[in-house]
């Protein structure tokens, strides 16, 4: 009786759900499958599994299943494709997915029949409150009028079928290539007063389950080919479905979301509700990539799971909570899974640390020069930029301005009425953005992120570019380390290496001597190393003053550029460097500002100010004629 007081009759958990839904298809004749990994076995093309059907790609293709032609299960899936949205009411990175499938067994009646049964008898779901769509039909496959019927006969009325088109009613493939075909999708009303009309458009019928009929392969180069067998492929997500179950329009309110919201609110200062949401979609997302083995790092799987940690760390500082916290996080979502997964705890646990650790280093300075940047630039009017942004194609419009810029043409936005002037004021540069993504960590999502909250916008097309720029010199520079006595070419290494460059160019200055070559140099993660031609010990006054000339270019922030050319025109310039025939025809020339000109393979970072405080630690002999010192960055 005591515990009846408080249980809400109505009120349905995921795990109520995902029973029900099993034992109703076993009972159906279909064995369950296993949750199937998030990262797919036999498709490369992608990074995560996205659907049920993902897993199951072969079968559908016609290799035999050896559990049988109906299968059904619950799958972990992974959707990036909407990460930006993450924050509002219903969209998720990570969410589980329920499914059943017929392989070349039943097919659209008998999918349909089954669906309804269990919507409205298992449910016992209002049957008023059910809308439907069918495929519209075009050059690929015809008006889907089977199916209508089949939702007919079973008492759904006509006004409550619409057909739609491609971008709504047509389902797969998951990679390029593979099975797919036309879908039939539930709604289900969840505002007050119901409608007689189903409209898909209106946001309160919410689609809670899709019925795909996959009887088609697409092929490479386009088109589709009919399969051998004719299949069934469902998808349920299971925290939409339970949010509306609920009558909740908010995901964030069902038992496993509430219980992690309710743990970032016992940390968190602040209230605002989109940053909650980040943090619980985020977390838990991290945790089931990194139970797969996977670390943060920054390619592919590794870079997915590192954005939305650091997303996650971002948001919880916009709420105030200055301690670590994502460990808190993750350890509520092993007791909110605890019954259907098993964690790697300590390795999940360990990575997540470590991330937080990186990146809470980073973060608070990285935060500091963003604002510096910003503060250079003049943000597009409030009105005009949201028009902007509301533009279908505003990021190809950008990119096309970008191009034209590139170009030296002139433009503007005729939709958004904003001009070039405008535009121009409000850009934060590829290299600015290489800046902060190179020296403070941050990811170009989190730059665009941060650009959006002040009006700014982020030149993604530049900053590919100078990622590009900064990969291809990491290979040169991999490929002739010896040559440029760099031991490898981590950020730390980097930094030095330019300070060689500022160093050399000191040098000269202060000691007045032009003929000053480099003699030499090694570099590690910890400090450089460098020795040049000069016939005595150096003053403290000398050392005091070289050291102060470098530290001058690193606060005055100058940008570092590179340029190919030939080397006899190299010579001409006066381009620092030793010409031996090594170097070939054409040469890499690096540029500081007007401070420095070098040959040099590189890598080097895109601005001095990334090497924040030069120090020389040390002025000895190396051998007769030559001197060495040693320096560090703070
Ligand atoms: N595979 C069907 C769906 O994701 O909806």
């Amino acid at each position: 009786m005591f515990l009846n007081f408080f249980y809400n009759p109505f009120a349905m958990k995921s795990s109520e759900l995902k029973k029900k839904y099993i034992e109703f298809f076993k009972k159906k004749g279909h064995k369950e499958i296993i949750n199937a990994p998030l990262v797919p076995e036999n498709d490369p093309t992608v990074l995560f599994t996205t659907a049920g059907m993902h897993p199951l790609v072969p079968f559908l293709l016609g290799e035999k299943h050896p559990a049988g032609k109906r299968l059904v299960n619950v799958q972990k899936c992974i959707r990036t494709g909407d990460i930006d949205e993450v924050g509002d009411e219903v969209h998720l990175t990570f969410f589980e997915m329920l499914g059943n499938w017929s392989l070349g067994d039943y097919f659209k009646e008998g999918a349909i029949k089954m669906s309804y049964e269990f919507l409205t008898e298992v449910l016992g779901l209002d049957k008023n409150r059910i809308g439907v769509s069918c495929f519209l039909g075009d050059e690929d496959a015809e008006r889907d009028n089977t199916s209508a019927n089949a939702w007919e006969k079973l008492g759904i009325p006509k006004e409550r079928i619409v057909f739609l088109g491609k971008e709504d009613n047509w389902w797969g493939p998951a990679g390029n290539t593979g099975p797919c075909g036309p879908d039939t999708e539930i709604f289900y009303y969840a505002g007050k007063n119901i409608p007689k009309k189903f409209n898909p458009r209106d946001k309160k019928w919410v689609e809670i389950w899709n019925d795909v009929f996959m009887e088609y392969n697409k092929i490479k180069g386009g088109g589709v080919e009919l399969l051998e067998q004719k299949n069934v492929d469902t998808g349920m997500g299971i925290e939409r479905t339970v949010a509306v179950l609920n009558g909740f329009s908010d995901v964030y309110e069902i038992d496993v979301l509430k219980s992690l919201m309710e743990k970032v609110s016992k940390i968190a200062r602040g209230e605002d509700v989109r940053s909650k949401r980040i943090i619980v979609d985020h977390l838990r997302a991290a945790a089931f990539i990194l139970n797969e083995g996977i670390a943060p790092s920054n390619l592919e799987r590794g870079y997915v799971l590192r954005r939305l940690i650091r997303r996650a760390i971002r948001h919880g500082r916009l709420l105030g909570i200055q301690d670590r916290f994502c460990k808190e996080i993750v350890k509520e979502v092993f007791i909110v899974y605890k019954w259907n997964y098993f964690f790697r705890e300590q390795f999940i646990l360990d990575e997540v640390g470590k991330e937080e650790e990186k990146f809470a280093s980073t973060l608070e300075q990285g935060l500091k020069i963003t604002e510096k940047i910003f503060s250079k630039k003049t943000p597009i009017k409030k009105e005009k930029y949201l028009k902007l942004m509301q533009l279908p194609n505003h990021v190809e419009i950008l990119k096309d301005l970008w191009n034209k810029k590139q170009a030296g043409k002139d433009y503007s936005i005729k939709e958004a009425k904003i001009s070039k002037k405008e535009i121009d004021k409000a850009i934060i540069t590829g290299k600015e953005g290489f800046l902060l993504y190179q020296s403070y960590g941050f990811p170009a999502e989190m730059i665009i992120e941060l650009a959006m909250e002040k009006n700014l916008l982020f030149h993604r097309g530049g900053f590919r570019m100078e990622l590009e720029k900064h990969q291809e010199l990491s290979r040169t520079a991999m490929a002739g380390r010896f040559k440029s006595g760099l031991v490898d070419h981590s950020e730390k290494t980097t930094r030095l290496h330019t300070a060689t460059h500022l160093l050399l160019q000191a040098l000269r200055n202060i000691l007045g001597d032009k003929n000053i070559i480099q003699k030499g140099s090694n570099i590690t993660a910890d400090r450089l190393r460098f020795d040049f031609n000069f016939p005595r010990k150096l003053t403290d006054d000398e050392i005091k003053k070289i050291e102060g000339e470098v530290n001058e270019q690193i606060i005055k922030g100058l940008e570092v550029n590179w340029k190919e050319v030939k080397l006899i025109d190299a010579k001409k310039i006066g381009i620092t460097g030793v010409f031996e025939h090594k170097y070939g025809d054409r040469v890499k020339a690096y540029f500081i500002g007007d401070y420095s000109k070098e040959l040099c393979s590189g890598p080097h970072v895109t601005n001095t100010n990334e090497l924040r405080k030069f120090k020389i630690i040390k002025e000895e002999s190396s051998s007769a004629g030559v001197r060495r010192i040693k320096a560090v960055l703070e």
